[in-house]
């Protein structure tokens, strides 16, 4: 079955956020304490996910990527990735880590059936490293990208939010990973996330790195893969790995835009940047299948047309990346 909304953009792919909660603190995506945390019976239940998930590839789901915050910090997340790669309908299940826990759960992720990983990595300067993501260990993730590959995955792809001033100085170190260790690497345009009148000082368009990139690197555009996120591919010949620009502020790619969010507490969201959210849980509690599929229609139906961010003008608004996923 497929799925459209009211503008005619097909709806296939669902980011559905575990947890809120990560081992991590990256400085644009939860302020340093954290956030305040969701009691118990506020977070969705693996069973909760399970019917949104088997609800969603009913009404035309064919790619689920699972998020956090970071989702492996969740206990229980094997067995509730086993239960999702056994739906059918869905083609891929895919997972967004922060690559701290890979070196234990590589392994039993690739067996639950997890088919790719993208792992979240803004310097290869652990000094840098621990500043981003305040404290982190840059050799922990280093050791998880290695650990994603023994266990059978293909080399993960690289996420790097570009920041001006903070690991700019980085954007050739890592389009040369690439060619030395074959991962895919995705420039991230800097979103604003968290509460900071002054968010466009670290902003750097996609075009700014892609050209310097150009300055060292001839570059081929290539095709996405199949039910693609928002970047845009390009290669350096020879190299094993793409290149991909995500032009979240600069760029907008609503038009294109194929995905719809739940985060863990049951709040459905037609686009990151709306608003508007759907709270699920008057159809979860108790479970109420038809009317949670009619409400997830309404919501792809009526999918926001665009976001509202650029450099200009935009003012944060009550949530953080952690909560919503990406
Ligand atoms: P692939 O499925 O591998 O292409 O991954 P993806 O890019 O869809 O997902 P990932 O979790 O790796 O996200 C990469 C970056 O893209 C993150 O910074 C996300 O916040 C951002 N992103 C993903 N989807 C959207 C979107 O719909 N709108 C905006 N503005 N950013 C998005
Ligand atoms: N701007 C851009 N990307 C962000 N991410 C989290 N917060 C932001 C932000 N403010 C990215 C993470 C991760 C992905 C899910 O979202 O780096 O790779
Ligand atoms: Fe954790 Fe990812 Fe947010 Fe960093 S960006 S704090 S790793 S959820």
């Amino acid at each position: 079955m497929k799925i459209t909304d009211k503008l005619g953009r097909t709806i296939n792919y669902l980011r559905l956020s575990v947890t809120d909660r990560c081992n991590m603190r990256c400085f644009y995506c939860m302020p340093q304490e954290g956030i305040v945390s969701k009691g118990h019976d506020a977070i969705l239940s693996y069973e909760e996910l399970q019917l949104i998930a088997e609800t969603a590839v009913e009404l035309g789901i064919e790619k689920m990527r699972i998020t956090g915050g970071e989702p492996l910090v969740r206990s229980g997340t094997i067995p509730f990735l086993e239960r999702l790669a056994r739906i059918d309908g869905l083609r891929h299940l895919v997972l967004t880590t922060n690559g701290l826990r890979l070196p234990d759960m590589a392994l039993p992720l690739h067996q639950a059936g997890v088919q790719r990983l993208n792992v979240s990595l803004d310097s290869l300067n652990s000094e840098t490293f621990a500043a981003v993501t305040r404290g982190g260990d840059l050799n922990k993730v280093l050791h998880g990208l290695d650990a994603a590959e023994q266990a059978g995955f293909p080399p993960p792809k690289i996420n790097v939010v570009i920041m001006r001033g903070i690991n700019d100085g980085e954007i050739l170190d890592f389009a040369d990973l690439t060619l030395s260790r074959g991962n895919t690497v995705r420039f991230i345009e800097y979103m604003p996330a968290v509460k900071d009148e002054e968010w466009q000082r670290y902003c750097i368009s996609g075009d700014e790195i892609l050209q310097r990139i150009s300055t060292r690197h001839t570059l081929k555009q290539v095709d996405k893969g199949p039910i693609a996120g928002p970047s845009k591919d390009f290669r350096i010949p020879g190299a094993r790995g793409s290149i991909g620009i995500i032009t979240a502020v600069s760029g907008h790619f609503c038009v294109e835009c194929n995905r719809i969010r739940v985060t863990s507490t049951g709040q459905a969201k037609g686009c990151l940047f709306s608003d508007a959210a759907t709270d699920l849980m008057p159809y979860l509690r108790p479970p109420d299948r038809d009317g949670l599929a009619s409400i997830l229609r309404t919501l792809i139906i009526d999918k926001p047309e665009k976001h509202g961010i650029s450099q200009d003008g935009y003012k944060h608004k009550n949530f953080t990346m952690s909560q919503v996923g990406g």
